[in-house]
């Protein structure tokens, strides 16, 4: 182990801070690190091999197009790109798709969308509201998007045009969007701020605000889309349609692809040329994305999530009861945290260190994030192993 972490910090910048553990293969919900040893997966790549590891109709899909064109350029048509799209049309509000490699870029993309957006109906605008607390990207607009300040420390001067207003929290909202305002942009849970959710009427007041200003709303479901709340995309369980959507993670169960869907009006704008990727939607990714979408509209998976995600969200509840230090349990699916009065980074490595994988975001929320496929039987055992590290707190 010495070794592996020595050569990295010889060789790899040291962002961004890495954990003392190679795991070089995994199996479902379960990973194997280089010494050989067992660990059950809480974080899944951070919601992105939502299918468990090596998922079999994705390993095939992968290895069946690497032996016959990886890729061409976005200068073609792709046949799977195509593909996928029309899976997530059929599957979404969306009328078009866009696809590119991470979701940063899938931000950038609904970014500049909506800047072309805006000028081309003579509003000028070009502003984007976000919220406190979100989280976006790390390319230098999803940064100035992202409400965290502490993401933004020595990159100033940022991008401009960028505004948070508090989460949940329409009248903010409603004051913050003027006639410079192009978009409104938000997660429907924020995820890396801490697992919040909004309020019954949050989203759907967005929209609703966005529509009588003229400015489109965008969703980021990076971390809430393909399955992670227990359906395919987190906005019809929160009773909202977006005009614009930006997925990434688990759209390729570990493969990396972004994408942005938009209604008609709003890809209408990205016409020829005004946007590209090299890689973006090769063939390679797509057709993962294309098995990751057949699976999951085919299998128990999403039905498994929503089934599982309340047995452990009540598993976590007990421990509440028990343990003063845990201020709440929430989230949808198996979106979870679990908010502690103090830090929990020592609660991460106990797991780690008893071969359990979880992770914690803000610095007092530990996060779970299983596969879609966890059974009740893996999250008795994640339980124990997680009560002893709250002890050690
Ligand atoms: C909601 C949300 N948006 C965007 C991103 C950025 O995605 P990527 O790391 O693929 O650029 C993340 C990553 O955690 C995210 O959670």
């Amino acid at each position: 182990m010495e070794d592996f972490v020595e050569k990295a910090r010889r060789y790899l910048f040291a962002t961004p801070g890495r954990q003392p553990l190679m795991l070089v293969r995994g199996q479902g919900c379960r990973v194997w690190d280089s010494t050989g040893r067992e660990y059950l997966d809480f974080v899944s790549g951070l919601a992105t091999t939502n299918l468990g590891h090596a998922h079999p109709a994705v390993t095939a899909a992968i290895q069946e197009q690497a032996a016959k064109m990886l890729h061409t350029s976005c200068l073609y048509q792709i046949e799977p790109q195509i593909e996928l799209a029309r899976l997530l049309v059929e599957n979404s509000f969306a009328d078009k798709v866009f696809f590119c490699n991470s979701g940063a870029e899938a931000n950038e993309t609904a970014l500049k969308l909506a800047r072309k957006y805006a000028k081309e109906r003579g509003q000028g605008g070009f502003e984007v509201i976000s919220c406190l607390g979100s989280f976006h990207g790390r390319t230098l607009a999803t940064l100035s998007a992202t409400g965290q300040e502490k993401f933004h420390a020595g990159f100033h001067p940022l991008v401009p045009g960028f505004r948070q207003v508090p989460f949940n929290d329409l009248p903010a909202m409603a004051r913050a969007i003027s006639p410079q305002t192009s978009a409104v942009l938000v997660e429907p849970i924020q995820a890396e701020g801490g697992v919040n959710l909004p309020g019954p009427d949050y989203l759907p007041g967005l929209r609703r605000l966005c529509d009588e200003r003229g400015v489109l709303l965008i969703l980021d479901e990076v971390q809430t889309g393909m399955g992670r709340t227990g359906e395919l995309f987190a906005y019809p369980g929160f009773g909202v349609e977006p005009h614009v959507m930006t997925l990434a993670k688990a759209l390729g169960n570990g493969v990396p692809i972004g994408a942005c869907l938009a209604v008609d009006a709003a890809a209408a704008v990205m016409t020829p040329s005004t946007h590209a990727s090299t890689f973006g939607g090769n063939h390679l990714a797509t057709r993962a994305g294309v098995a990751v979408i057949q699976t999951l509209l085919s299998s128990d998976a999403l039905a498994n999530c929503r089934r599982v995600g309340a047995y452990l969200r009540e598993r976590l509840q007990e421990l509440a009861r028990r343990f003063a230090l845990i201020k709440e349990i929430r989230g949808k699916g198996l979106l979870l945290g679990m908010e502690l009065d103090r830090e929990g980074l020592k609660v991460v490595d106990f797991c780690r260190e008893h071969g359990v994988l979880i992770n914690c975001t803000t610095g007092k929320v530990l996060r779970f994030l299983p596969p879609l496929i966890v059974t009740e039987k893996e999250v008795d055992q994640l339980l124990p192993v997680l009560e002893q590290g709250l002890r050690s707190l």
